[in-house]
């Protein structure tokens, strides 16, 4: 892959988690906003083994079908590692991490798994053949929508609609694994700046209401690393808040 110009927080995550797939700008990037905030690996190993958690519970529930969004990189104890007989279409927006994904992915021995453009506000920018293939009995079937690293980037009337679009498009029965982040940030003015003027934290009281028709599972939207621990939770930062929701079945 060529040498990319501009960091991603897709390879910063990636770089955080001990991955592969990152570069000098992406270490660059890491070491900058550590430097304005304090370490992240644990953080970032909190929150990916709350997805694991996540789609695990997904999986056992007998879910086989996962739609991800804002996938980033694919490792790492991502959904495919985590859920190994379902099938998973990653998403993501970003032409350079959606061609990463693919050749990480077609190096896997199983087909799948696939990787596509994907715009998380809007469920039409999905290819229908790849989403029919990865995600099979779309709509019918009770499926799983993976949707991390996304919310603090979309304002609350657009993260409602398009959480509402999800609902309205999946099966009952299906649940959405979902993260938001607090207001770690506000005691670091510079490393929040270093989030760009999209970004958005918020107090965890306005998490749940965002959901709309989606229902949290009892165990509520907590920190991740407190999300049915499996033992000691980890001692990170409450910096992301996260949950699953259900369409529940008719
Ligand atoms: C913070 S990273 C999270 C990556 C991954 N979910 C994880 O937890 O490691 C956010 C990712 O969302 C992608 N993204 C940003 N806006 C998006 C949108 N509207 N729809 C889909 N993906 C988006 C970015 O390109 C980036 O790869």
């Amino acid at each position: 892959m060529a040498e990319p110009d501009q960091p991603s927080t897709a390879r910063m995550i990636d770089y955080w988690l001990g991955g592969e797939h990152h570069h000098p700008v992406d270490v660059a990037a890491a070491g900058a906003f550590e430097g304005a905030y304090g370490p992240c690996a644990a953080i970032f190993r909190a929150l990916r083994n709350f997805l694991g958690r996540a789609v695990r519970s997904i999986a056992d529930a007998g879910v086989d079908g996962f739609l991800v969004f804002g996938a980033g990189v694919p490792t790492r104890g991502n959904v495919h590692e985590v859920a190994p007989d379902a099938t998973v279409l990653y998403t993501d927006v970003d032409p350079v991490t959606i061609r990463l994904g693919q050749r990480l992915l077609a190096d896997s021995d199983r087909a799948g798994y696939g990787y596509g453009y994907g715009d998380a506000t809007d469920i039409g920018t999905v290819d229908p053949a790849q989403l029919h293939r990865f995600v099979p009995g779309w709509g019918r079937r009770p499926v799983g929508v993976v949707f991390l690293g996304l919310a603090a980037f979309l304002d609350d009337d657009t993260l409602t609609r398009t959480l509402d679009e999800l609902y309205e498009a999946v099966a009952p029965g299906s649940f959405l694994a979902i993260d938001f982040d607090s207001e770690e940030l506000a005691a670091y003015p510079e490393a929040l700046a270093m989030m760009g003027p999209a970004f958005r934290m918020r107090a965890p009281a306005r998490f749940a209401p965002l959901l709309g028709r989606w229902q949290p599972t009892a165990d509520g939207i907590v920190p991740v690393a407190r999300w049915r621990p499996a033992g000691t939770p980890a001692p990170v930062p409450d910096a992301f808040y996260g949950g699953l929701a259900t369409k529940p079945a008719d």
